[in-house]
């Protein structure tokens, strides 16, 4: 049985999100407890190549599971995707005799954790932060809670002005390819129609939609659409569309873009981070490498990180059918 790794590395990396550093203030904390050393990289993957290591204690992390972004910083790292990048990364790691690390982010730097740890076999766990919420093996990501509130809260004000003015709003949510922060937020909201990269539900059907809405009686309408819509028109040729279909709308478009990465970690985040935080730490002092700690039914679980990376993501068909039946 290989030693038990007494100093632990650990780097926020890719799109930051709210309850990062609650992640980080978990790993080193759960690090002190069990008596290892914990050292921040900072900017991700780039600080292990340019040798940013810093040695954390249970006071370093204070005061920060309230903060939104990551206080280590975060990087997209493509010097990492080449084999020198990430041989300078291992001859830094071994110089400061790191034995083992934690990386919190998504797919795209599992992806890095994983080729590292093929290449020297070097012990990595991934905690799942992401507002996106698109990584296979756990319910819930760090950050999307926080992102979902964010976004609804932002559609509520939105909301206001549409009915003063009697408007349809268009409002696009980030996901990347992915429909979760678009479909929930939009059900929270009470959006009229959500558009989602999942299914392509057809312009034809919005506009139907939109004409039944008008019918009904309502006034002012929100049309919520992930980035990754796969309708084949952005949020502003939607508009458009919409504007030459259906005059009688007069039609705003609203973009929320980065402010739904931002912001004070939800109560759900900063817990969902400290319990995972603390299980990466424990599946590398048992031993365990190239796991991902996640959610699944309340119970915090562990699975292949590899798995993680391939396994795509299903959107939920019951909440598509809530928000169907919500729109009468
Ligand atoms: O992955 C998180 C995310 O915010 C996505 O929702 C979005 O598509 C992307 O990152 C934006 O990336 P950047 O901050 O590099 O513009």
């Amino acid at each position: 049985m290989k030693d038990q790794p007494k100093r632990i590395a650990v780097l926020t990396s890719g799109g930051d999100a709210p309850g990062m550093n609650a992640a980080l203030r978990a790993v080193v904390r759960a690090s002190v407890f069990y008596g290892a050393e914990c050292y921040a990289v900072h900017q991700g993957y780039q600080g292990l190549i340019d040798n940013e290591f810093e040695l954390m204690n249970a006071r370093s992390v204070k005061n920060i599971i309230n903060k939104g972004g990551t206080i280590i910083k975060s990087a997209r790292c493509l010097e990492f995707r080449t084999p020198e990048g990430r041989k300078q990364a291992y001859e830094n790691i071994k110089k400061s005799e790191i034995d083992a690390l934690v990386v919190i982010g998504g797919d795209g730097s599992f992806t890095g954790a994983v080729i590292f740890n093929e290449e020297f076999e070097f012990p990595i766990i991934g905690i799942p932060g992401t507002i996106d919420n698109d990584i296979f093996g756990t319910s819930h990501t760090i950050g999307y809670d926080t992102a979902l509130n964010t976004a609804v809260e932002a559609i509520d004000k939105i909301r206001d002005t549409a009915s003063s003015h009697n408007r349809l709003f268009f409002v696009e949510v980030m996901g990347r390819d992915a429909g979760f922060i678009a479909l929930n937020a939009g059900v929270g909201a009470g959006a009229e129609e959500i558009l989602i990269p999942e299914e392509d539900l057809g312009l034809d059907r919005m506009l139907e939609s939109l004409k039944k809405s008008r019918r009904t009686g309502k006034s002012s309408s929100i049309v919520v659409v992930a980035e990754g819509d796969k309708s084949g028109k952005n949020v502003y040729e939607l508009a458009k569309y919409v504007e030459d279909n259906l005059p009688e709308y007069d039609v705003r478009v609203s973009i929320l873009g980065h402010m739904q990465r931002g912001g004070s970690p939800s109560c759900f985040d900063r817990v969902l981070a400290s319990r995972l935080g603390v299980k990466s730490v424990e599946l590398l002092l048992d031993g365990k490498t190239n796991l991902m700690v996640g959610l699944k039914d309340n119970e915090v679980i562990s699975s292949s990180i590899s798995e993680a990376i391939k396994g795509g993501h299903s959107i939920n068909q019951e909440l598509l059918r809530v928000s169907d039946i919500m729109t009468t």
